[in-house]
């Protein structure tokens, strides 16, 4: 069979700009040395020339957050006819915007931390008491629409102030209960459930460093010890998320594990690609090594577009 001509999107403008590059150069390294013609480029003005003088059978969408992973670039591709990978223009952008997710997530019954928004404009005064009304401290504070815990802060009652203050650039932001416990995710490729990891952080939380510094030393434990029962609960909900989002492709459910629930925290519709990434240490382990989850991948925007 002819091998398919990929151009492979990557780098972008978000703050997720250096994984996306390192997603990139793998994927493209990976379907090189599979005999693939591979182009990679960025999405800014050129894109569409590119586009035009590449003719891809597949765009290979390795962008992470903002316009990547959030509608806009999936919009853009949409007037190209061409298969792209992973989720499309709704879903994604759902998936990127935390709050109206987590509202999907309540309406079909899908545990998910209590929050409150917090709008910057409004200069809130009485912030602690008005948070105090619906959470007790400590909290989360995150972005509304970030990836790879950029700007995610735990916070008590003495820091919280200051802690807000770091993030006034942005107009509104979440507001968390912080759970306890578990740290634990769900891949789903498909209709089908991949499998499950556990990360457990040396440092606080698994923030940005216990991403994507080795050094951090973050533990990632495959299989999760967790029983038939929770294992069953904890993919199916993540099976269910991707389903009621509307996702494609493959996706990854990020999950708290506390007193016998599970917290769904978000669902990210463009999964780091690196091989160290989560989701193909997830698909190694069932047996799906990196260029067939690669193959997979592509196989599904072409027939699913
Ligand atoms: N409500 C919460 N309780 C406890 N930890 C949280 C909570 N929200 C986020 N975290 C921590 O911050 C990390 C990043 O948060 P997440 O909501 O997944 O955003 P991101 O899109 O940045 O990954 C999580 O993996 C978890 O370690
Ligand atoms: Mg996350």
């Amino acid at each position: 069979m002819k091998k398919k001509k990929i151009l492979i999107l990557c780098g972008g403008i978000s703050k997720e700009r250096v994984i996306s590059l390192e997603t990139g150069k793998e994927v493209a390294r990976e379907l090189k040395n599979n005999n693939y013609k591979v182009v990679t480029c960025e999405p800014d003005n050129n894109l569409l020339k590119h586009i035009n003088s590449h003719k891809p059978d597949v765009i290979f969408n390795a962008l992470h957050g903002q316009f990547g992973e959030d509608g806009y670039i999936q919009t853009v591709l949409e007037t190209q006819k061409i298969p792209y990978t992973h989720s499309g223009v709704i879903s994604s952008s759902i998936a990127m915007d935390k709050e109206i997710s987590k509202i999907i997530f309540i309406k079909n019954k899908i545990l998910t931390p209590k929050y409150i928004k917090f709008t910057y404009e409004k200069n809130e005064r009485n912030i602690i008491k008005k948070i105090e009304t619906k959470l007790k401290f400590p909290v989360v504070i995150k972005p509304i629409n970030e990836g790879s815990s950029v700007h995610v802060y735990i916070c008590n009652k003495k820091n919280i102030l200051k802690n807000l203050k770091r993030l006034n650039f942005y107009k509104e932001i979440l507001i968390e209960e912080f759970i306890p416990g578990r740290e634990i995710q769900v891949a789903i490729m498909g209709e089908k459930k991949l499998g499950t990891i556990e990360l457990k952080p040396k440092r606080k939380f698994y923030d940005y460093e216990a991403k994507y510094n080795p050094k951090a030393k973050t533990q990632h434990i495959i299989p999760v010890d967790l029983n038939k029962k929770d294992l069953k609960k904890i993919t199916d909900i993540g099976l269910k998320a991707h389903k009621v989002i509307g996702c494609r492709g493959v996706t990854r459910s990020d999950f708290k594990f506390y007193n016998g629930k599970f917290y769904l925290l978000e669902i990210n519709t463009q999964p780091g690609m690196t091989k160290l990434s989560l989701v193909p240490e997830i698909a190694n382990y069932a047996g799906i090594n990196f260029i067939r989850l690669i193959e997979w991948i592509l196989k599904d925007a072409s027939i699913n577009r």
